[in-house]
């Protein structure tokens, strides 16, 4: 790897010096005479190494030195200044330098200075590569975790393996809770069959009916053909009912003969289709609770509540944080394309403090966000909504004159969560309403919504 370092003085006998001086040890160089061409130059490259005279016109720099280190936490400086003001260089040091050199410097000096410092870094590289690789060790099934409860969820779903026991997972949105469905499915001696997932939420009651049991021809009207239902389609392999908790009550006293005696009927037909699966329910709702309001029928919950596994919020799992953002990292075409592979130190910090409503769906856009925004190879700011604003549909607004700095399809993205957010506020969180309003299916206003990390229950 060939490093590139910037040096800053503005004596041009100084620059040249030193540009041919690591020009022979095959360093990219590039020298400026001071603080706003520096900023500038940093801007656009990057850079391993920073040599900063310490008196300048203008900026000085100590300041210039206060600036790189905290924009560019990862890069360092070292400082060239004269005998006469040692003490300046001891207080850059202060500010973040990591070394200072005196004025007249002997080559062999300044490269010693270099390299020490670039073996320094390419240690502080090592240790990151090597705590990336450390991340297969908490990986089962695409889901990574070095959290304890996480674990016990993934021995649950090895135990798995060998029956076909019905699943409850709840958590928050955005837990992963469809990723461990999948995982139990794929982990399971039904991994031959088909996973087949219906959400639940996206589809008024008569609709949801013929999803999931399918029809004969002549059933209603439109019916021109025999369909195959979700459950039947399912047998051989898993049943996904994402967001259980939005099913009828009268739907529930339907699925109960299926949960039971694995049979169904097709609308409009008479005859009995003996099925064979999995049942995996999804909810971020406290059933427990629909069950004593009168909203779930308790035979219902009970046949779905067989094992039950309850995923914890992230803000329960900040240890993750680092882990997942490497590995969203890892999974972004866009940060592989450009070499972003690492986050910095201080970007990690501002996620691991942040609340996350959203969960691992929001990590994941917030970090999508800030991977568009990069430009070296380091992720080193985040953006991330003020959780004292609430981040629910308060938090929506204009984005005002920051518009202009975003790439149109980040601006489109924002303006329609802007006006989802609207719509199912004025419609109190109503799904055909806004669905009809918007003239989209309420199919398409779910899936919206869910990639915007919008609640129904937010609005109600
Ligand atoms: N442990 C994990 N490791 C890596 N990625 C994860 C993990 N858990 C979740 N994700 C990612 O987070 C996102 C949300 O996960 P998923 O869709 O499974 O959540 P959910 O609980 O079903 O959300 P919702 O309630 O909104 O439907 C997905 O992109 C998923 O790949
Ligand atoms: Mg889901």
């Amino acid at each position: 790897m060939i490093h590139r370092i910037l040096v800053v003085d503005d004596d041009l006998l100084i620059c040249k010096q030193l540009e041919d001086l690591y020009r022979d040890r095959n360093y990219e160089v590039d020298t400026c005479g001071g603080a706003d061409a520096a900023m500038a130059l940093l801007e656009e490259f990057e850079y391993a190494l920073a040599v900063v005279d310490l008196k300048m016109p203008g900026t000085d720099g100590i300041s210039l030195t206060k600036e790189i280190r905290e924009r560019w936490l990862d890069l360092d400086v070292i400082i060239v200044t004269g005998y006469a003001s040692i003490k300046g260089a001891v207080e850059a040091i202060r500010h973040g330098a990591s070394d200072y050199i005196t004025k007249p410097f002997e080559r062999e000096e300044i490269l010693l200075a270099t390299e020490k410092v670039l073996e320094k870094r390419r240690l502080l590289d090592e240790i990151s590569y090597l705590r990336d690789q450390l991340s297969d060790r908490y990986s089962f099934a695409n889901m990574v975790s070095r959290n304890r409860v996480m674990h016990d969820i993934f021995e649950t779903i090895q135990s798995l393996a060998q029956n076909d026991a019905t699943v409850l997972i709840s958590g928050e949105s955005g837990t992963g809770k469809e990723l461990v469905a999948r995982a139990v499915h794929f982990q399971g001696r039904r991994r031959g069959g088909r996973f087949v997932a219906i959400n639940c939420a996206a589809f008024p009651d008569s609709l949801l009916e013929s999803e999931l049991f399918g029809f004969e021809r002549g059933a209603f009207t439109g019916a021109v053909h025999d369909r195959v239902g979700k459950i039947e389609a399912s047998s051989g392999g898993t049943l996904f009912l994402d967001e259980v908790e939005s099913i009828s009550l009268p739907m529930q006293l339907k699925l109960l003969r299926v949960l039971e005696q694995r049979e169904i009927e097709k609308l409009g037909g008479n005859k009995v289709i003996s099925v064979n699966m999995r049942i995996i329910t999804a909810t971020n709702r406290d059933l427990e609770s629909m069950v004593a309001s009168g909203e779930m029928r308790e035979d219902f919950f009970y046949r779905i509540n067989v094992v039950p596994i309850k995923l914890p919020p992230l803000r329960d799992r900040v240890e993750d944080i680092p882990l997942l953002a490497g590995e969203m990292l890892r999974n972004n075409t866009m940060a592989r394309e450009n070499n972003v592979t690492r986050v910095s130190n201080k970007a990690l910090q501002q996620l691991m403090g942040y609340p996350w409503p959203g969960n691992i769906r929001e990590l994941g856009n917030v970090i999508e966000r800030a991977v568009l925004k990069t430009t070296g190879t380091v992720v080193r700011d985040v953006d991330l909504p003020n959780p004292s604003g609430g981040v629910g549909p308060t938090a929506v607004g204009p984005a005002a004159k920051r518009d202009l700095e975003l790439p149109l399809k980040e601006y489109v993205k924002r303006a329609e969560r802007d006006y989802l957010a609207a719509l199912l506020k004025r419609h109190q969180g109503g799904i055909s309403a806004s669905a009809g309003h918007a003239m989209i299916d309420a199919a398409t206003l779910h899936r919206k919504m869910k990639s915007h990390g919008l609640k129904r229950e937010d609005f109600r």
